[in-house]
């Protein structure tokens, strides 16, 4: 059966669904599957039609000259199919494991200290939690990853803000301005060029970074090479960027808007973690990625043709109550079937334990440091993108910054040897 509906994804585009996309993502989700006749695109919006085309064989990820985002995509590993991506991921994914993540913790609470000392050292009772805290603690954390040395961590924002729109959906055709069209490509030759001179400084003289890890990964003889590399940079930044910056945000947001969930959060700080997962699956930093038929397939009674564009509405997903247990409810301690805020199958998001682990210390140190936070609402504004969600602005006022409350250090030493 074709089905095929004009409604929607217009709408997902407008600026003015922004604020609040669930209502919306609700009704495509329960018109899904079926075929935007403007766009052409397949919707996917329901938990189990989604989990289907993720683990589908016959659905790949290769949208490289498909037109299906708003700025044509580069070929790193999160555009590729078996058995390139096999073999990248296999590589790249060396510097992701659990036991290389949980080095980085250290530095990361310390990341999260400095921050929070500068918010309290304002003195200003009040902070726009973008700028101050949410931006400067992945930006930091990756680039020092990376090796990327911190008099270069503010341009990378720049760049990364436009790389972002290269996963963008293009939801109506001719959505973008020849201005943000011409901002992607410097950003891409930018990059390009810094990772180039940082690929030759670290093959000169390796460092204890992810990029010297990426430089010696190796298995069987196969190495990266330098244009793969220099794309996985590319890739780990911005990917490991915009998203942890707004699942803080859509976090602290959630919390703001839930005190009891906050207070919840403030008496039982080893909730961190269950927090996080509730903030991915309820209000998802990658509200919907795209995937491209490789053969016809018959999705829920929709027959989809081979080369049709998939739009899966992870987002939407999250809140199917076919899965989930009161699904539009903020709970921090639900303990229900997981989310898909990662995805799932192949391309499930490689630096989730990375993500997991900043977004838990951020939100634990959120929720202890601030006392009595207020949301300023009039002052909430979201970015552009619509793949990629969360404000670019958000003001909330408090009465003192207790830094006092924050773990001590040598608390990373014990757990790190209780780990061992
Ligand atoms: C809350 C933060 C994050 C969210 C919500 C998120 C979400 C996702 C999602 C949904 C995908 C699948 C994309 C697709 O299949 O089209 C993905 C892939 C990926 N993510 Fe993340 N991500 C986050 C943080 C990070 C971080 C911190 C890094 C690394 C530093 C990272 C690196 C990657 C990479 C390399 C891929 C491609 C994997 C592949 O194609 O095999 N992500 N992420």
């Amino acid at each position: 059966m074709t089905t095929t509906l004009t409604t929607g994804l217009a709408r997902l585009a407008d600026p003015a669904s922004r604020a609040n996309p669930y209502p919306l993502l609700r009704e495509l989700r329960e018109a899904s599957p079926f075929t935007d006749s403007a766009s052409g695109i397949v919707v996917v919006g329901r938990r189990a039609d989604c989990e289907t085309v993720l683990r589908s064989p016959r659905v790949g990820s290769n949208r490289l000259g498909a037109g299906i985002t708003k700025v044509p995509q580069q070929p790193n590993l999160m555009n590729l199919d078996a058995p390139d991506h096999t073999r990248l991921r296999r590589l790249a994914g060396k510097a992701f494991k659990p036991r290389v993540v949980e080095r980085w913790r250290p530095r990361v609470e310390a990341v999260v200290r400095e921050l929070l000392t500068d918010i309290a050292a304002s003195g200003a009772g009040g902070v726009d939690m973008v700028s101050a805290f949410a931006y400067p603690l992945p930006v930091r954390v990756i680039c020092d990853m990376l090796g990327v040395p911190r008099e270069d961590h503010q341009i990378f924002e720049k760049w990364a803000h436009f790389i972002a729109y290269t996963v963008d959906p293009q939801l109506v055709p001719g959505e973008l301005t020849t201005e943000v069209e011409a901002g992607v490509e410097e950003a891409r030759a930018e990059f390009i060029d810094y990772f180039s001179r940082l690929i030759a400084q670290r093959k000169r003289a390796p460092r204890a970074d992810v990029l010297s890890e990426l430089i010696a990964a190796e298995e069987g003889g196969d190495q990266l090479d330098e244009r793969e590399l220099i794309l996985t940079c590319i890739l780990l930044l911005v990917a490991g960027h915009e998203t942890t910056a707004n699942l803080i945000l859509n976090g602290v947001l959630g919390l703001l808007r839930h005190p009891d969930q906050l207070r919840l959060l403030r008496e039982r700080p080893q909730l961190a973690e269950a927090a996080v997962e509730e903030v991915l699956r309820y209000d998802a930093p990658t509200q919907m990625i795209t995937r491209i038929a490789r053969e016809p397939f018959v999705l829920n009674d929709l027959q989809v043709a081979a080369g049709q564009p998939l739009l899966l509405l992870l987002a939407a997903a999250n809140r199917d109550p076919r899965h989930h247990h009161d699904p539009e409810r903020f709970d921090i301690t639900r303990g229900d079937p997981g989310h898909l805020g990662f995805a799932a199958g192949p391309h499930f998001c490689l630096g989730s334990v990375l993500a997991r682990m900043e977004g838990a210390i951020a939100l634990r140190a959120f929720a202890q440091a601030f006392a009595e936070p207020r949301l300023d609402e009039a002052s909430l504004h979201y970015r552009p993108h619509v793949a990629v969600r969360g404000p670019d602005r958000l003001r909330l006022t408090f009465e003192e910054v207790r830094l006092d409350s924050l773990p001590a250090a040598g608390r990373t030493r014990e757990r790190e040897a209780a780990d061992d």
